[in-house]
């Protein structure tokens, strides 16, 4: 399929849409009945025992990363075993004592939705197209017809620094380019970190995700901020539909004050309590491939709600998009074939777009085409 330059209809501001006083939303945002937030199967007991009421209760894993470099073997080991387990069961942990500066991680929000609140013109500026997707943009993928997410949002690349263009970042709020410059830095190299962490729990030498991923001046890094307006019903649509993410890992910093997060757990929707000043990292499907599919990319996203506005930004971490990825050979056997076959990330974005958008962890459906 063709890049395509521009949308297929005009595009519609969910935030001036929901500004705009309405109190029903329009038939373009109204999800089909079985991808609606309640309609989770809630009564099918799951493999892994799960009622009613212990969904409401569950979290993804909180891991603090205070004890890795501390002086305690023992509690640097179960933090390791803590990460491993999170990677393979959950693929999501919220992270603590992560590294990156709480006021810069505040301030970044904050920038973000400054921006977000000013008047329509100034961000109409930066209004994007679905040939790169940077700037301003309320949809993803160019359907004619498509049910559309209840959010909009601001896409920008940030690594190679090939990439980095700060003419297309937004010059309001005035700190928002040294901000996002400062917050960039820190979140990779947080991202680096947590290359090793994965590296030395699969059994690899603690460079290998790194020099797979093409090197810490090389990999990809762009940050999508979203943003999702009040919503006056929200049980009729989502904030994002579900989807896995097609990167390496993404390093979510969520709205402090609203939930909306919700990963999948076998047939059930958890949703994530974003515990303060912690990260949300999540595997994306180049890990797994990587892993093997000892890792996995799950699926996830995001409800609405109709009190409160919602800013999450999504730091993407992703290889080089030229570099071939595929299974360490380390973590294949006789006993465990790779489990897919060797692609560069290029390839992969332009072989599930034309696959177009779809619930499954999108990684999955490689297995099936060897
Ligand atoms: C994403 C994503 C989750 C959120 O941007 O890919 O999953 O909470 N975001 O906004
Ligand atoms: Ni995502």
């Amino acid at each position: 399929m063709m890049a395509c330059q521009e949308w297929p209809e005009p595009i519609i501001r969910v935030q001036s849409l929901a500004e705009s006083g309405i109190n029903a939303i329009p038939e373009r945002f109204i999800k089909p009945q079985s991808q609606r937030p309640k309609t989770q199967s809630n009564v099918v007991p799951t493999k892994q025992g799960f009622n009613d009421v212990d969904v409401e209760n569950i979290n993804i894993p909180v891991i603090d990363f205070q004890d890795l470099y501390g002086e305690d073997k023992n509690l640097k080991e179960q933090t390791l075993k803590r990460v491993s387990e999170a990677c393979r069961e959950w693929g999501f942990f919220q992270v603590l004592n992560h590294g990156v500066n709480h006021d810069l991680m505040k301030s970044a929000r904050e920038v973000w939705r400054e921006f977000f609140h000013q008047p329509i013109e100034a961000k109409e500026k930066y209004a994007n197209s679905p040939l790169t997707y940077e700037g301003y943009g309320s949809r993803l993928g160019i359907k004619k017809g498509a049910i559309l997410d209840w959010s909009d949002y601001f896409f920008l690349h940030y690594m190679p620094s090939s990439l980095r263009d700060q003419e297309k970042w937004p010059s309001l709020p005035n700190s928002l380019r040294d901000v996002i410059n400062e917050y960039g830095d820190e979140v990779v190299k947080l991202g680096g970190r947590v290359l090793e962490l994965l590296s030395i729990n699969l059994g690899l030498k603690k460079d290998f995700l790194m020099n797979s991923f093409g090197g810490e001046s090389e990999i990809g890094a762009c940050l999508r901020v979203n943003f999702y307006p009040k919503c006056p019903q929200p049980d009729l649509t989502l904030g994002l539909s579900s989807h896995s993410d097609p990167g390496g890992m993404t390093i979510l910093l969520p709205d402090e004050n609203v939930s909306g997060l919700q990963v999948r757990r076998g047939e059930h929707w958890i949703t994530v309590k974003p515990v303060p000043n912690a990260f949300i990292i999540n595997i994306g499907d180049q890990i797994q491939v990587l892993s093997n599919a000892i890792y996995k990319s799950i699926e996830h996203r995001v409800i609405v709600n109709s009190n409160k506005d919602r800013v999450s930004l999504a730091f993407f971490y992703n290889p080089r998009s030229d570099l071939l990825i595929q299974p360490a050979k380390e973590l294949v056997s006789e006993d465990r074939p790779p489990l897919y076959p060797p692609m560069t990330f290029d390839e992969y974005r332009l072989y599930i777009r034309t696959k177009g958008p779809c619930g499954k962890s999108q990684v999955e459906s490689l297995t099936s085409q060897k």
